[in-house]
């Protein structure tokens, strides 16, 4: 019998065996640092000439690990062990495959400093994102094992007393799953396991600058009892194998986490049918955002500014459900923006190794450069309040900035920057805040501080974004309390972490039989 979901706990590292547990097992993670990791197709290990270098944020000169390239020839090699195992893999008890997820969730439990240390070198997050980051990648586990054993036995449908009806979930086929930096862990291995527990099998795609921890997923799958060929670790361009992949005749479903611009373009190509294939690919498809805070003026005026900040800097802005606007009403605003940028002149941006910066780095050269880039655009479209400098001589850091008084059409209140970059404008009504909040092409999170019910509810009907806050941030969503996903270009709303997510990697089987 499988004990009811909760969600990880959090590690409170003021808590000095903690704080001391997180430094060893730092120490731990380094002895690994450099090393070389190979390319798994049906469970052989490969090893490629061209290497994709992961390098440690905040410490460009530390290597962690140099991993192997997939190109076009492995991405096909790939495809076909994926699907010939398809055959097998289809059949299995989908008890077997949800324990694999609750053994898989067990290991990580056991090693969870070791994979925070990790999260913190490779993707440069501070202690507490990292741990948050190691807590949702169990609870991805635990939630879609269990959603799997709800799903197994199908849907009750009406039969009649000649005929017996059964409805159930078969699983898709080769899926090709591409995941993101930015949750390195979380989203990588929720993404894969939801495809696979499914009774698909898969081809991960990590992103580049994270290869190493879905090796590292891939040993505890393998660990867990995973049989080979299920899921597939390849690695490398985007260009090359994302769109190879992506193209191709035999991928069933595309399960892609990441920016609008290459959300858009994987659609597009998906939805052109190749030759020899011969069904509609399914895309699931979760895209950037531009989330904004609503401050009412009937409202707590500390929770809000607590809020913003907490929501716009926590892991460098570079959630896609980080706070990048925050609309607030005019009687409130003065006061509202000073504390925003008493508390944000409080935060520092340093290596997050010894905990003592509430933020790292951000992710590579390039993302560096283009917040850089936006903080120019800034200047001259508001006023600089605090923060605007950074600094890439030994890692990427941002300092926390924030713009007043910006106009609601102005391009850092509608693009999105993905670093510690936070814009305040003033609304002259709760109905104009509303209307500004809604008034880009994303639709991904938002949260209203306000103690107005009335307004609340305005805001539940009308704030049109798939995640929904009162009183609180607009990041944080936990798996199985608050299922994540976004509305208009953030993405299909596929939700994950909810109780429909695992039913998009399915499809529907009617069975009739006479008696
Ligand atoms: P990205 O789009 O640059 O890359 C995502 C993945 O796509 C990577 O693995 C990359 O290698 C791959 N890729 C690149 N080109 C490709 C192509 N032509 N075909 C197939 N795959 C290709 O995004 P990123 O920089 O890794 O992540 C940040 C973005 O992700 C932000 O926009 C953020 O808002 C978004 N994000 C969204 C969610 C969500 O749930 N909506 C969650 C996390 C991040
Ligand atoms: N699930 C993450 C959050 O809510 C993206 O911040």
């Amino acid at each position: 019998m499988v004990v009811p979901y909760t969600h990880e706990p959090f590690t409170d590292f003021t808590v000095e065996e903690n704080r001391q547990q997180m430094l060893a097992a730092l120490k731990k993670v380094e002895k690994d640092l450099g090393k070389e990791y190979p390319l798994i197709i049906g469970g052989e290990r490969i090893t490629t000439e061209e290497k994709i270098v992961s390098v440690n944020p905040a410490d460009k000169e530390e290597v962690i690990g140099y991993v192997s390239k997939a190109n076009k020839e492995l991405a096909e090699k790939a495809m076909q062990v994926a699907d010939k195992t398809f055959e097998t893999w289809r059949k299995s008890d989908p008890k077997f495959r949800a324990d694999i997820l609750f053994r898989s969730a067990a290991i990580i439990r056991r090693r969870k400093h070791e994979f925070t240390a990790h999260l913190i070198k490779e993707g440069g997050k501070p202690w507490k994102e990292a741990d948050a980051d190691t807590a949702e990648a169990i609870d991805f586990l635990e939630y879609y094992g269990r959603q799997m054993l709800e799903l197994k036995d199908g849907v009750k449908v009406n039969s009649r007393p000649i005929e017996y009806n059964q409805y159930h979930y078969i699983p898709l086929g080769v899926g090709v799953v591409i995941s993101p930096w930015n949750f390195l862990f979380a989203i990588m291995a929720g993404t894969t396991v939801a495809a696979m527990v499914t009774g698909n099998t898969v081809l991960l795609k990590p992103a580049s600058a994270t290869p190493v921890i879905a090796y590292k997923l891939m040993e505890v799958l393998e660990e867990a009892g995973m049989p080979a060929g299920v899921i597939n670790y390849i690695p490398g361009p985007g260009k090359e194998v994302g769109d190879y992949l992506v193209d191709h005749p035999r991928t069933r479903f595309i399960s892609f986490t990441g920016s609008r611009d290459v959300g858009t373009r994987i659609f597009e190509r998906a939805a052109k049918v190749q030759e020899g294939q011969k069904w509609l690919k399914r895309t699931i498809i979760e895209m950037g955002g531009k989330d904004t805070i609503v401050v009412d003026n009937e409202a707590d005026l500390e929770l809000a500014a607590e809020s913003i900040v907490q929501s716009a800097f926590g892991f460098s802005g570079q959630k896609c459900s980080a706070c990048s606007r925050a609309v607030i009403h005019e009687d409130v605003y003065d006061e509202v923006k000073n504390r925003v940028v008493e508390l944000t002149s409080e935060l520092s941006a340093g290596n997050p190794y010894d905990n003592s910066h509430f933020m790292g780095p951000v992710i590579d050269q390039g993302a560096y450069d283009k917040i850089m880039d936006y903080i120019e655009v800034g200047k001259k479209e508001g006023d600089l309040l605090v923060g605007g400098t950074g600094d890439d001589s030994k890692g990427w850091f941002v300092n926390p900035t924030v713009f007043g008084d910006v106009d609601p059409e102005a391009r850092i209140m509608q693009e999105e920057i993905f670093g510690p970059v936070v814009a305040l404008t003033k609304a002259k009504s709760f109905d104009e805040a509303i209307d500004i909040a809604n008034n880009t092409e994303y639709g991904l999170t938002g949260a209203v501080i306000t103690n107005n019910r009335t307004h609340q509810e305005q805001a539940r009907q009308d704030f049109h974004v798939g995640n929904l806050y009162f009183n609180r941030g607009c990041t944080a969503a936990i798996v199985g309390y608050q299922p994540f996903g976004g509305f208009n270009m953030s993405g299909t709303d596929s939700k994950a972490g909810g109780p429909d997510y695992l039913i998009h990697h399915m499809q529907g089987k009617t069975s009739s039989e006479m008696l």
